[in-house]
Parts: C-alpha cells; structure tokens; sequence
C-alpha cells in the first residue's frame, strides 16, 4: 500500500493551517489506494535542529531525529500544507525538512498553500528548491488559497468548493501515480548511488 504522508506547517496559537491540511487529509482518506497520514508539525517535538552530525551522514543522536526518521523513512509521498511568511515558507517546515536527508530522497510532493493575494504561492516556489535539493520528486500540481480569510463564514470555518475538491483529487491522482513509480523506481537509483 503506498503511504501518503501530510506535513503540516504551522505551529501559531490559531493556526489557519489545521483547515486546508484536515481538509485534504479527508478527501485522501476517501481513497481506497493509499494509506494516508497526517503529520502535525506541532505534535513532532522537534526542537530547532540540535543534531551536531550534517544529516547527510544519518548518524542521528537524538531520540526525536530516530522517531522523525523512522516516520519520513516509511512514506511514499507528501502533501506539504504551508503557509507564506515574509514570502517563503514557515521556519519550522524548513527545521522538519531540515532534520532529514536519504529519508526525503526520491519521493513525490505536492503542495496546498494560502495566504494573501499570491495564495502562498511564494511560500510554494521556496519549497520547490528545497525539494531539488534534498531529492524529492517535485510535483507541478499545487492548490492555492488566496485571501483565505475571504472565504471563512462566520464560525471562521473556510469553505472549500466543488473546485478545490476537484483540484485536490487531481493532485492526488498524480501524486499517486509518482508515488507508485517512484517506489519501484527508488529501488535501483538507491543502488547506483
Ligand atoms: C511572520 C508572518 C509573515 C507573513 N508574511 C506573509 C507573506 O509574505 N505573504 C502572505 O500572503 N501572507 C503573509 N502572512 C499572513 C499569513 O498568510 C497568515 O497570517 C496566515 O494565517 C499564516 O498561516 P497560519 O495561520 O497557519 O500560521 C504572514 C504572517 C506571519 C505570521
């Protein structure tokens, strides 16, 4: 069974990340091909990265970088919920990512992003670099929500439409499709490298 996993990216008091992230993580649990879990970035207790060994040479100290290892080393792909800050992603994504090297390696990602006009879409491009850097298989398909608190009733809960459920279920179908593929596919590129 391939194994999604969702990395939240946000850990403020009110955080709007926990919408688009148990959002997406409903619709892909709806799917019957895939294991899909979500990670919250705030329940990894993953202090600002402590580890005195570049992660490059996995020789991880800590109790928390074994268990956030162990977690990263058994997915198959990710959906990367993020938020935008000064138009890039939040500091503690880039702590997580930061953490780990061979376990991101080869592995599809996917994007949901908000924030003002631009939908954190220059939080997103940020990520891209990122994930060419630490071999991820970086994927084109991406939802955005711009000017998110425009669309919040008045409970403050945000109202996804008919489209961004079709856009989610289209990020999945590719992610899924990479994630099968890359699987098999990580097994020769792990050998020749
Ligand atoms: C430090 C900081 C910087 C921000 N910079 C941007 C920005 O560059 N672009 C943007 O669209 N929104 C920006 N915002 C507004 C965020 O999109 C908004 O606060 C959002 O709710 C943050 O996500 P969170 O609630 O999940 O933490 C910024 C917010 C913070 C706290």
């Amino acid at each position: 069974m391939i194994k999604i996993k969702i990395l939240t990216g946000s850990v403020r008091p009110g955080r709007f990340n926990t919408q688009p992230a148990n959002w997406i993580y409903e619709i892909a649990k709806g799917r019957t091909d895939i294991h899909v879990e979500l990670l919250d970035v705030a329940s990894l207790n993953l202090p600002l990265l402590d580890e005195p060994v570049p992660p490059s040479q996995r020789q991880y100290t800590k109790t928390h970088t074994k268990e956030w290892s162990k977690i990263i080393d058994n997915a198959d792909g990710f959906i990367f919920v993020t938020p935008e800050y000064n138009h890039s992603f939040s500091p503690v994504l880039k702590n997580a990512i930061d953490y780990l090297w061979f376990e991101w390696h080869h592995k599809p990602v996917s994007y949901v992003s908000y924030g003002s006009l631009a939908g954190g879409s220059r939080a997103v491009e940020h990520l891209r670099s990122i994930a060419a850097e630490t071999k991820m298989y970086d994927l084109r398909e991406q939802i955005l929500l711009p000017n998110y608190w425009e669309h919040l009733d008045e409970e403050g809960k945000y109202q996804f439409t008919d489209r961004h459920v079709h856009a989610a279920n289209g990020i999945l179908d590719d992610l899924i499709f990479w994630a099968k593929t890359m699987k098999a596919a990580r097994k020769t590129l792990q050998s020749t490298q």
